[in-house]
């Protein structure tokens, strides 16, 4: 038995669109699949068509006792191959109940394994959070799917998810497969073709080489209750779908977990850059250079502005969060920026101007 954890704790990725149409591939191709949906608010249910307000007995349960519930008792058959254990809304107090319990964390894996014999694969849905659920899943799991969406910029917070990844790695010992799957993915938009390009570069072989396109019927077969496959076979939702699990059903690469930490932090940190543009009123100027920390105060080639229209002057760069101390040299003469009130005294009896990026 396989155990496939979805988790990204940004919402609006794919990861219910994946949780499901990802079980309905599997189902499809002739695994016997049980989704769980671990998610408090119910989506991947909602998305298969299952009341989750009708159930008595429910994943919630099941965890908080198992020894009173039967587990087939929460699983809802939704067609040949495919189950689906749905969520419960008291899922999210299950956090608190269990503070004090350190090996509570074990319990979603003691759940699925008690299943083994019923099940090839096992795709959980995780809620947009770093919770207790969310650990739950990756503990769980042999393999996380990280969904990244590329019409925004979602790689803000995977870093958290990475360090959780490491923290079962290095406390639980248990070490888990973690690929990227680039969702909603529009190449019409020029945005999207950049990210792709970057988050390959980034995650290398553990990027999953599916791509899932944006794709109406997607959103449509969720609000229909049904898997895409169900509601409209010939979408390139379907086919991305199937697509997809077939790559995880045939894939047995292995995988340095290492170099992927490193790459996604570069990713990331890189992501988060902004680009400044720094400009100053200087019509009668000759040459202007800025200088601060972010070019070692270095007045060269890079650090000389460009002459705009209106006698103005300006220069942009590419810079991280954090705070910069800068100054204009116009002619030869070091000034602060006249449109910046923020500045600090400097060691030579001057002001440096500043700039903070959040
Ligand atoms: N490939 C796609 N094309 C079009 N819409 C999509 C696609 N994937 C997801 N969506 C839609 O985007 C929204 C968020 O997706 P969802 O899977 O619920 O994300 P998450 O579970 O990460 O919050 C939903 O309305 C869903 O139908
Ligand atoms: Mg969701």
């Amino acid at each position: 038995m396989r155990i496939v954890a979805i988790a990204n704790q940004k919402g609006g990725c794919g990861k219910t669109t994946t949780a499901i149409n990802l079980s309905a591939s599997f189902a499809q191709l002739g695994k016997k699949t049980l989704l769980i949906d671990l998610d408090p608010q119910g989506h991947a249910s909602f998305g298969m068509g299952v009341e989750t307000q009708k159930l008595e007995e429910s994943i919630y349960h099941l965890l908080a006792d198992r020894k009173k519930t039967e587990s087939q008792k929460c699983i809802v058959n939704f067609k040949k191959n495919l189950d689906i254990m749905p969520s419960h809304v008291l899922l999210s107090t299950l956090e608190q109940e269990f503070k004090e319990m350190p090996n509570a964390v074990l319990r979603l894996n003691e759940v699925i394994q008690s299943l083994s014999s019923h099940y090839d694969y096992v795709v959980i849905d995780s809620p947009p959070s770093l919770g207790f659920l969310t650990f739950s899943a990756l503990r769980a799991s042999n393999r996380v799917i990280i969904p990244i969406e590329t019409s925004s910029f979602s790689l803000v917070g995977l870093n958290k998810l990475l360090s959780m990844i490491e923290l079962i790695k290095v406390k639980l010992y248990h070490t888990t497969i973690v690929s990227g799957l680039v969702t909603i993915y529009d190449k019409r938009v020029r945005y999207s073709q950049l990210m792709l390009q970057e988050i390959k570069k980034c995650f290398n072989e553990n990027l999953l080489e599916t791509v899932i396109r944006i794709n109406i019927s997607l959103r449509e077969a969720a609000s229909f209750g049904k898997p895409v496959i169900e509601y409209s076979r010939y979408s390139s939702g379907a086919k991305d779908y199937l697509k997809l699990g077939n790559e995880i059903l045939n894939d047995n690469k292995t995988r340095n977990l290492d170099t992927f930490y490193r790459d996604a932090e570069r990713l990331i940190s890189r992501s988060r850059s902004t680009l400044v543009k720094f400009a100053i009123h200087c019509p009668e100027a000759r040459y202007v250079y800025i200088v601060g920390d972010f070019n070692d105060w270095t007045l060269d080639d890079k650090s000389l502005l460009d002459r705009g229209g209106n006698g103005s002057w300006q220069k942009s760069f590419t810079l991280k969060p954090g705070k910069y101390k800068y100054k204009f040299v116009v002619d030869g003469r070091w000034i602060h920026d006249p449109d910046n009130p923020k500045c600090e005294d400097n060691i030579f009896g001057s002001y440096d101007s500043i700039l903070t990026l959040e």
